[in-house]
């Protein structure tokens, strides 16, 4: 068969390296693709908005099958364009993936559905908001309700700072209109895990646990960036917690959508804080993580295509998701000064040595071709993921194989998984 994959970073890496295990897959096209995936697939130059194009493209080529990696293009419709041309197509309708594309929407829903999560309020104006701040408990949380790249998330410690996030959220409108509504919430605290889950509709099928490092810097000092390196599994993430997550997180989301005619099929990425109260949803993706899918792939035994036709024709609990009885950690290469301003264009050396060993796989999310040589093309460059027999050894393994890996300013975090030491 012939898949499409729709999107450009590590996590479309990964998905393009997954499908390409599939003995179903003769043909994969990834639009727009990048250096490291032209190796398994066509690269086409269509941006991932433009839906017509893509649809297009789809039909003119026979996909098979299409696969939407991002959240953007999910929240603008392209299920909805893929769907009313005839096309299969994994991911979910922009009725469902508001559940992202909307915090005060998912907010609402757990509300009305008794799913725990943080209290809250949405609020439209900024007045309201400012007003209900002078008696809230510090810190608080302001969240732009829309997307906003991870980034519209601000956590204040006293009341000035939280009336300051007031005004660059809806007043200077720093995220646009990701800002219009913003939710606040309650702060907590605790671990957080992200657990990743395929959904058909009716049923949701988790994938194996993962954690993500958002912060630049060790230690999470620095700014959030779009994660900076990711474990799989998380140790705290253990049976009785993934029960309690099943039977009132995961079936009760799917369940929710259903009956507000909104059925969810795709990945369903919660992110989940464990707290002293308790398991509780810090917020839903529609789509698979970045870079949590460098870590939750390469351990997953079932064929990918399997499972994505499974969820698209409503037959999700015929599938059994297996899992290897390992570890992996994916750190991330980035070029120094990222998220802020940093220099591109430096060529890489070392990639081949990397995903010759078994177990390893050097994903690409900012690299392109130059002269035929491969160069830094981003802030987040690369992610080398390696697995291990347990998380100790999956992050040795990762590390040591950072080293083969140069170019000039090349960054890393030292203490991707270090959290597992205190398990
Ligand atoms: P979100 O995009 O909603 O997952 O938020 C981004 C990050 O902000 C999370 O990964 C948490 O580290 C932090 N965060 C979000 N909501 C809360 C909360 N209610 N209390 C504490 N930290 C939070
Ligand atoms: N790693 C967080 C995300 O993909 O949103």
């Amino acid at each position: 068969m012939k898949v499409l994959i729709v999107g450009s970073g590590g996590r479309e890496h990964a998905i393009a390296w997954a499908v390409a295990k599939s003995p179903k897959v003769d043909k994969i096209y990834c639009a727009p693709g990048n250096a490291g995936i032209s190796e398994y697939a066509e690269c086409v130059a269509i941006g991932a908005m433009e839906f017509e194009k893509l649809a297009a493209f789809a039909k003119e080529k026979k996909i098979d099958l299409t696969v939407i990696g991002m959240d953007d293009p999910l929240v603008g419709g392209v299920v909805d364009v893929f769907e009313a041309e005839g096309l299969r197509v994994f991911g979910p309708r922009a009725n469902a993936a508001i559940i992202e594309g909307s915090k005060a929407f998912s907010k609402d829903l757990m509300k009305k559905y008794n799913i725990p999560t943080a209290a809250y309020e949405n609020f439209t104006s900024p007045e309201a908001a400012l007003e209900y701040l002078e008696t809230a408990k510090m810190p608080i949380v302001l969240k732009a309700s829309g997307l906003a790249l991870g980034k519209g998330v601000l956590i204040c410690n006293t009341l000035e700072e939280a009336k300051e996030g007031v005004k660059t959220l809806m007043l200077d409108k720093q995220f646009g209109s990701a800002g219009d509504t913003i939710v606040i919430e309650e702060f907590m605290t605790g671990r957080e895990v992200s657990v990743l889950a395929f959904c058909d509709g009716k049923t949701v099928k988790c994938m194996t646990s993962a954690q993500d490092h958002k912060r630049a810097k060790d230690g999470d000092q620095g700014l959030n960036t779009g994660g900076m390196g990711t474990f799989s599994p998380s140790p705290f993430y253990t049976k009785e917690v993934e029960e309690f997550c099943e039977t009132y997180i995961y079936q009760p989301t799917i369940d929710a959508m259903a009956a507000e005619g909104r059925p969810f099929t795709g990945v369903l990425f919660t992110g989940l804080m464990l707290t002293e109260d308790g398991p509780k949803v810090l917020e839903y993706n529609a789509r698979f993580g970045d870079p949590e899918a460098q870590v939750v792939l390469p351990r997953m035994k079932n064929d990918i295509i399997d499972v994505f036709e499974a969820c698209v024709d409503g037959r999700l609990d015929e599938v059994d998701l297996e899992f290897e009885d390992n570890a992996a950690v994916c750190v991330v290469l980035a070029s120094a000064g990222y998220p802020e301003s940093y220099e591109k264009g430096f060529e890489i050396t070392g990639i081949e040595d990397v995903n010759a060993k078994d177990g390893y796989h050097v994903f690409h999310a900012g690299s392109k071709f130059e002269d035929g040589k491969l160069v830094t093309n981003g802030g987040r460059v690369l992610g080398v993921t390696a697995k291990g027999k347990d998380l100790v050894e999956a992050r040795a393994n990762a590390y040591a194989a950072t080293e083969l890996v140069s170019f000039e300013n090349k960054y890393m975090r030292n203490d991707i998984g270090k959290a597992i030491d205190e398990a």
